[in-house]
């Protein structure tokens, strides 16, 4: 499981090769042990929990979990970042085997055969493969809607996250499926806090997610949007994306580091305990 921060800005850098520069390189160094894993693991298959920002939902129709079961997805940005990305490849097959499981689990998920996806899907993916126009992976899509409230609980995404690693215990073949949850850490981009960051609230994060996610389910939405900042509820992408590692996990890498753009900007690498 890899999980990282998503900021827009990190496509501009991307696109403009800014990735040495004193501002960047401490953030973009923090993928060189992310990438020399996936060199070895090699995953087939990306799940990624990540939030929608307003462009394939909005306000009028915003579902609290959505699940993607198309042949690709394109993103379709604000316009600024990476240019010319072409479409990431789905792999319906897999979205559909999570989707029988997320609803046989009681879950009222939406399921879309279209999906556009924004930067927080494609800035990440292109964090983890950097080279070429097109990434090795295919992909399914989970977005959480942390835009309109009510937001799903900590409690929930976990358990929905719980869900997930049934799903993939039980499918077929030998795919070997990555998980990718993106956002966070603490960011607030608007109003009073504007800049907010919470360092102590990040490394509490950080520590539980390796063993003990359920250490973070009893925040509430206010509680979260206190201590991570309005934006940093992103956190809920981890907390899924833990509960679908399952089990004990190691901890192979992490990095932290403050600010990229307003957010505290982290990546975290986790296996499966051997
Ligand atoms: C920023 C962070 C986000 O998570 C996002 O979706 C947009 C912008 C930022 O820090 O600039
Ligand atoms: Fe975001």
């Amino acid at each position: 499981m890899v999980a990282t921060s998503h900021v827009p800005a990190i496509g501009g850098a991307i696109a403009h090769g800014r990735q040495q520069e004193t501002y960047w390189k401490p953030f973009f160094d923090g993928f060189q042990a992310v990438h020399r894993w996936l060199g070895q693991a090699k995953p087939d298959v990306v799940v990624v929990f990540y939030n929608d920002h307003g462009l394939n939902f909005f306000l009028d129709n915003l579902p609290t979990f959505a699940v993607g079961a198309a042949p690709e997805y394109r993103n379709e940005d604000e316009g600024w970042g990476i240019p010319s990305l072409g479409a990431f490849p789905g792999d319906a097959h897999l979205s559909w085997h999570i989707i029988d499981q997320l609803v046989a689990d009681e879950f009222d998920i939406a399921t879309c055969q279209q999906m556009k996806v924004d930067h927080a899907f494609s800035i990440p993916l292109k964090l983890l493969w950097p080279d070429g126009p097109a990434i090795p992976v295919r992909t399914v899509p989970i977005a959480i809607n942390t835009v309109q409230h009510p937001l799903p609980s900590a409690k929930r995404c976990l358990a929905l996250g719980t869900s997930v690693h049934r799903a993939l215990a039980s499918y077929p073949g030998d795919s070997k499926v990555l998980l990718l949850a993106t956002g966070g850490l603490s960011h607030q981009l608007d109003g009073e806090r504007a800049g907010f960051i919470n360092r102590p609230f990040d490394q509490k994060c950080l520590d539980a997610l390796v063993n003990h996610p359920e250490e973070l389910i009893g925040y509430s939405t206010r509680q979260l949007v206190e201590l991570a900042g309005t934006q940093g509820v992103e956190l809920l992408m981890w907390i899924a994306a833990r509960g679908a590692l399952g089990g004990t996990a190691a901890r192979l890498h992490m990095n932290y580091h403050i600010p990229i753009s307003n957010t505290a900007a982290a990546t975290l690498l986790l296996a499966p305990a051997a």
